[in-house]
């Protein structure tokens, strides 16, 4: 079984302070074998929120993986998002917008979806498609297939349509590549979804976990353990910047014809 820690839209510039101690804590005492965010590391890119980003990677229980979010090209150096949009990130983040990782059972792939092109919604580009499918194609036949992605071709937990280019596209570029979860940010809401024409992919969403960019009244993050043909999210809520508190578990199994909800033991 693998024990991963989802995070997503951490915003440093827009940290709610009283989060990031207990989350930390938290980080450590679950013992994930792998922790990822799904991107918005910054509020604006600026090259100090990259420092204070890499800093809290640095404490976080590794491997850790991170992809961009649209909040992580700068948006007022018009020059700069244009021609090296993804210039501050590589320099304090990493060189690799789209790691890969490998575990016994398990192969995560982190895929850019931010578009510096337009104000804030995502796209999957032919690039990151093929490199998706090379990656799972080449995957043992067993091992469970994570994609990770700032945005979500599927609707987010309020019904907001996604905000993602050509979602049904995607979400059939998502099936074709065998893909079995995407674990994803964005919508600052914690959701789990699934889509009929991606029956096999299991949408995983969480909100943010430290920003006060709230769009719900809680922070929150996730702890999710992959076992052969079975998943359990554990998630964790703060409310009003009080620390974490477990949520009731939900389970998911793997069938012939794709995903189920099941009742928690
Ligand atoms: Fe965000």
């Amino acid at each position: 079984m693998i024990r991963l820690l989802h995070l997503s839209d951490v915003h440093f510039g827009a940290v709610d302070d009283r989060l990031l101690p207990p989350l930390l804590a938290l980080a450590r005492d679950l013992r994930p074998d792998v922790t990822v965010i799904s991107g918005d590391l910054t509020q604006r890119a600026r090259p100090g929120q990259f420092v204070e980003a890499r800093a809290f990677i640095d404490r976080l229980p590794g491997p850790v993986l991170v992809v961009p979010g649209n909040h992580d090209m700068p948006l007022g150096n018009l020059a700069l998002r244009l021609l090296a949009p993804f210039a501050r990130y590589r320099r304090t983040i990493g060189p690799q917008l789209e790691p890969t990782l490998t575990l016994p059972g398990a192969v995560i792939q982190g895929v850019n979806t931010a578009n510096p092109l337009v104000w804030k919604s995502g796209r999957l580009t032919r690039h990151s498609a093929d490199r998706l499918t090379r990656t799972f194609a080449a995957a043992p036949k067993e091992a469970m297939r994570i994609a990770i992605l700032h945005h979500a071709p599927i609707p987010a937990a309020d019904g907001t349509p996604a905000d993602m280019a050509n979602p049904a596209g995607v979400l059939g570029t998502l099936a074709q590549a065998g893909c079995d979860i995407v674990l994803s940010g964005h919508t600052h809401m914690p959701h789990a979804g699934f889509a009929e024409t991606a029956a096999g992919v299991l949408f995983l969403q969480v909100g943010t976990a430290i920003s006060t960019r709230l769009k719900t009244d809680t922070n929150d993050f996730a702890l999710i353990e992959i076992a052969p043909g079975n998943v359990t999210r554990h998630a964790w809520l703060a409310r009003q910047g009080h620390g974490f508190a477990p949520e009731p578990v939900t389970r998911f199994l793997k069938v012939a014809s794709g995903w189920q909800t099941v009742a928690a033991p």
